[in-house]
């Protein structure tokens, strides 16, 4: 336990030297989220997590992407101005849609309603994907809350992005559902890095137990390597505040399930720390426009 204390410490003294408001330009890391079952808390996890990365030092934007049924919004407790609609149809900026979130993290939503699914035609994603490319150069990192499954649009923007998180529970359907999502995208070609949350665990005994199945499973059948990013616990903690509209990290700082996301946003900055490249062009976009187009 002193050990472990110790690596944090040191962790986060060396992520201060190297902070990255003394980098000159930026290239954001896009990180999406993803599940195979719906409700295991990826938009509470991206939402407390970018607020983490946050509150060490990063720029991070949030892009919901669940069109039509977006809610980071709601987890987040504050009132969306624009969405990501307004671009498209009515032609604001860019700057316009970025909705100021808790603690200093930007928030773009995807939308409420109907509309914002049937408004994603070639024409809008070509848009929207021009959008983006501005942001890559004024965030560190962009995560991406997407809807729970594989759909041709899901799968799309997780391809694109350089680590994808796998949100998944104890239960064995998520952790079946879980495993297809880790197929279809190694299938696929997938070639970011492939982190697994536990969540909604009794304890690190179950989450590692979770993982293990997960990993071994994806070992044996599939050949890939999977990175486990940590766990977040059952907590009434993350409940209270999800009725509250008050991310958790913010209403319960102490709490447990508090300190173990701080745990997962150190360990993960610190991983992140020699992987920058700030010249490097546009991957997340560039990818995605192929992706997208490639199959019209
Ligand atoms: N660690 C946790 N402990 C207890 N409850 C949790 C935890 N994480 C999530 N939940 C519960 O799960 C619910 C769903 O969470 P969330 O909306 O983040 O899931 P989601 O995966 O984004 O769902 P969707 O697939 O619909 O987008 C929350 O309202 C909360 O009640
Ligand atoms: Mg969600």
């Amino acid at each position: 336990m002193k050990d472990q204390a110790e690596k944090l410490r040191k962790m986060i003294s060396s992520l201060e030297t190297n902070t990255v408001e003394n980098k000159k330009a930026y290239r954001a890391k896009v990180i999406a989220i993803t599940s195979g079952k719906g409700g295991v808390g990826k938009t509470n996890f991206a939402v407390n997590f970018a607020i983490s990365l946050r509150s060490l030092g990063y720029k991070v934007l949030i892009l919901d992407v669940d069109f039509g049924l977006a809610n980071v919004d709601i987890i987040s407790g504050i009132n969306i101005r624009n969405t990501i609609s307004d671009c498209l149809v009515a032609g604001a900026d860019i700057e316009e849609v970025i909705n100021e979130g808790p603690n200093g993290i930007k928030i773009i939503s995807g939308g409420s309603g109907l509309h914002e699914l049937s408004i994603m035609n070639q024409t809008n994603i070509m848009k929207f994907l021009n959008l983006i490319e501005k942001l890559e150069t004024t965030m560190d990192f962009i995560i991406i809350d997407t809807g729970a499954g594989v759909s041709s649009t899901v799968l799309e923007f997780v391809m694109a992005a350089e680590e994808a998180i796998v949100v998944t529970t104890p239960d064995p359907t998520s952790i079946m559902d879980s495993y297809t999502v880790i197929k279809t995208l190694t299938l696929n070609g997938y070639k970011g890095r492939l982190n697994v949350l536990a969540n909604i665990v009794d304890n690190r005994k179950e989450a590692y137990y979770t993982y293990n199945k997960l990993e071994a499973a994806s070992k044996s059948f599939l050949k890939c390597n999977l990175n486990f990013l940590g766990y977040l616990e059952k907590s009434d903690a993350v409940v209270s505040a999800v009725r509250s509209q008050t991310p958790f990290i913010l209403s319960s700082p102490r709490s447990s399930v508090s300190k173990n996301m701080k745990i997962i946003a150190l360990k993960f900055a610190d991983s992140n720390r020699y992987a920058y490249n700030y010249n490097k062009k546009s991957n997340f976009v560039d990818k995605l426009k192929k992706l997208v187009f490639s199959k019209r």
